[in-house]
């Protein structure tokens, strides 16, 4: 990027008596950052010169002139030919001064019915939309791995947790379509930003509209749009859609977040549940015998800096008076931050899950640990007619002597249940097994292994939608 302010005239100068100064200029700049507006600016500004020509604005040559030396533009940058520069402020000026001097002064005809308002308002839905749908294609890819784990475990017995104390088994499987769930959320409100971003504010001009007969209809066409926004006003100084995506991004980072946690503690020589290949931990300076699981850690703190970026978007927006106000500016960073974060912490998901190694034997161990399958216990009761908070104390009791023991429920002897209650039979170790506690939550939405199949087979025709 070039800085040299000197050569430089400014395409607003004519009402200026000096030129800016130094440090002014360097303060006001974002073309060092909103230069990756570059292939929307292009884009609408095309549209634009378009629908000067269709209106009878702009003549034929004017306007193929313009289309010409825009996309010219567009191949100098992708080449990395082009000469950015910090005195001309934006990606707008920068390319629309690069225009002039590429076709003379027809360039100057461009901005003819517009301002940078409404352009930029509208680079910035072009590019969101664009990182909605990449954004949205990884999460369907993890929810279709998520689902290959998920039926590969769909047998296997963990111990499920409330207060990270051993509640009750369930299958891994089950666990993982757990995660299914959230990311098919998170999808969900994804898609329904992607409404209200995708529309078109070009035409708002500065904040009131233009006086020339421009058609908004065909430029909202010409770009994709759904339909122009209603009022010039709201158009120019809107930045919901901003706000709404980064509530959605923070949302599936505080998922990532809470999946990192699990992974890291699976990881740990305590559970040792799961193992992760070595290409995505690290070791330590010191300690040689370390293997830090570094990307779920590095994934769930980087959840707090989305969540921040839409702290700073709320803030930045709070309190500005109708209509643009510079402040806006300071929308880009966080915004190009918080996408480029959640689609590298989606994509490291990505490639782990697939790569997960189960010890499901350690896992079994674990669900035989806490009294997992008490709760079952109570239920057969139930079902032999006693009232459920007797069965709870009943059970608690067969516990208490269990632990005592140092026995699993299923390891003290039919004499020894019966003793807790006459209504217990031979059966009862049926349901005191991991399996026959799994397979007993036999119902939509429930853990046994049946109902994990039949959950993973809707969601692939689900995924197979979209
Ligand atoms: N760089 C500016 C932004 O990002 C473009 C719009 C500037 N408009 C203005 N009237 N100064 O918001």
């Amino acid at each position: 990027m070039s800085d040299n302010s000197g050569d430089i005239t400014k395409l607003w100068g004519g009402r200026f008596t000096e030129s800016t100064d130094e440090f002014v200029e360097r303060f006001t700049e974002s073309v060092s950052f909103d230069y990756r507006l570059y292939p929307y600016d292009i884009e609408g500004s095309i549209a634009h010169a378009r629908m000067l020509q269709k209106a009878g604005i702009l003549s034929q040559t004017d306007a193929r002139e313009i289309i010409e030396g825009l996309e010219g533009i567009r191949s100098d940058i992708e080449r990395g030919t082009f000469d950015w520069q910090v005195a001309l402020e934006d990606v707008h000026m920068n390319i629309e001064a690069a225009l002039t001097k590429r076709i003379g002064d027809t360039g100057k005809k461009l901005h003819t019915g517009r301002s940078r308002n409404d352009q930029v308002a509208t680079d910035i839905r072009l590019f969101v939309r664009h990182e909605i749908d990449r954004t949205a294609a990884i999460i369907s890819e993890l929810q279709a791995a998520l689902l290959d784990l998920a039926e590969r475990e769909a047998e296997t017995v963990m111990p499920g947790f409330t207060h990270l104390q051993t509640a009750q088994p369930v299958s891994f499987g089950h666990h993982l379509l757990a995660w299914f769930e959230m990311l098919d959320r998170d999808y969900q409100r994804l898609m329904d930003c992607r409404k209200r971003v995708n529309l078109s504010p070009l035409g708002a001009a500065a904040l009131a509209g233009t006086t020339f007969p421009i058609d908004r209809h065909y430029t909202s066409d010409l770009l994709g749009f759904s339909a122009p926004t209603a009022n010039s006003l709201d158009s120019v100084s809107d930045r919901d859609f901003a706000i709404e995506l980064a509530a959605a991004a923070s949302i599936v980072m505080t998922h990532l977040s809470r999946f990192s946690e699990e992974l890291v503690l699976w990881i740990s020589a305590q559970f040792d549940f799961i193992q992760l290949p070595d290409r995505f931990c690290t070791g330590s300076s010191i300690m040689p015998q370390k293997r830090n699981p570094d990307v779920p850690e590095l994934v769930r703190g980087k959840s707090g800096r989305v969540t921040g970026h839409l702290m700073a978007l709320l803030s930045l927006m709070k309190s500005q008076p109708l209509a643009y106000n510079k402040d806006n500016q300071e929308d880009k960073e966080p915004l190009f931050d918080l996408l480029d974060t959640v689609r590298d912490c989606l994509s490291a998901y990505l490639s782990m899950i697939p790569a997960i190694e189960c010890n499901r034997d350690n896992m079994r161990k674990a669900a035989m640990k806490g009294y997992a399958t008490a709760t079952d216990l109570a239920d057969y009761l139930v079902k032999k007619g006693v009232p459920f908070r007797d069965a709870h104390e009943i059970v608690g009791q067969a516990v208490a002597s269990a632990i005592q023991q140092k026995k699993d429920l299923c390891e003290l002897s039919l004499e020894e249940l019966k003793g807790f209650c006459s209504e217990i039979g031979e059966e009862v170790f049926e349901c005191l097994t991991l399996e026959g506690s799994l397979n007993a939550r036999d119902h939509f939405g429930g853990t046994a292994p049946k109902q994990v199949l039949r959950a993973i087979n809707t969601a692939r025709d689900q995924l197979a939608q979209r």
